[in-house]
């Protein structure tokens, strides 16, 4: 194990440790996300009973062979905690980047839905300011070149996201992904909103939630922003 993975597996447990008898727990996508859930599948091995969201179907599927029981939103609109990784943390307002796997839309919504938001990360996704890699976007496929023309001519100078194989990446959900190296982010909510006003873009990466706390690892041990002292 690397030392990265020693401290994703950090922050990950330290996640899985709040999850309490009975909740439905939204479940991230991701590695660090992974990580929860083999530490999750392992409480529920020990007796926890839980019911599981999926944010992607990779996750489902490890859940399933993990023997993780799953729900959806029909019978579990309130996920009780989602745990979940993030590509960047902006420290001071917890404002975040996700969506470089590809699950973006889905988290979104999970997260959104949820009570209480855990994100997990090690300290590398720690940034000053959002915009230090691209900004990932899902996109409808019905038009996407004129989406992507619109968001060029914003100055977002798009990249439409490829598969190993070279065909487009297409999201659990039938979309497209349009990375976008945006630079550092001043104003991450007025983004946003002019990103989601263009025609075709569905979701995007930048990540604004009231309910998020954020579990960090460092070589020191894991904290918790916000600082709870400071709520
Ligand atoms: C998936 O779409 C992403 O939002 C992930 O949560 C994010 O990329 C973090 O992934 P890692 O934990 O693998 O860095």
């Amino acid at each position: 194990m690397t030392d990265r993975d020693a401290l994703k597996r950090a922050a990950a447990e330290a996640a899985v440790a709040e999850v309490e008898d009975g909740m439905v727990v939204g479940l991230g996508s991701g590695t660090t996300a992974e990580t929860a859930l083999h530490a999750l599948a392992a409480r529920v091995a020990a007796g926890l009973r839980v019911r599981g969201l999926p944010t992607s179907e990779r996750t489902a599927s490890l859940a399933r062979a993990l023997g993780v029981p799953l729900t959806g939103f029909a019978r579990d609109p309130v996920p009780d905690l989602t745990i979940d990784g993030a590509d960047e943390v902006e420290a001071a307002s917890l404002a975040l980047i996700k969506g470089r796997g590809g699950a973006l839309l889905r988290e979104k919504i999970v997260a959104a839905a949820s009570r209480r938001v855990l994100i997990v990360v090690d300290d590398s996704k720690l940034v000053p300011r959002l915009g230090v890699g691209v900004l990932p976007l899902e996109v409808a496929p019905f038009g996407s070149q004129a989406t992507l023309a619109h968001l060029d001519a914003m100055g977002m100078r798009p990249v439409l996201r490829r598969a190993a194989d070279g065909a487009p990446f297409v999201t659990d959900g039938g979309n497209l992904v349009a990375d976008c190296p945006t630079g550092p982010i001043a104003d991450p909510a007025g983004l946003s909103a002019r990103l989601l006003h263009v025609p075709g873009v569905i979701e995007t990466g930048l990540f604004l939630l009231p309910t998020l706390e954020v579990i960090v690892a460092t070589g020191h041990g894991t904290t918790r922003l916000p600082d709870r002292q400071q709520r």
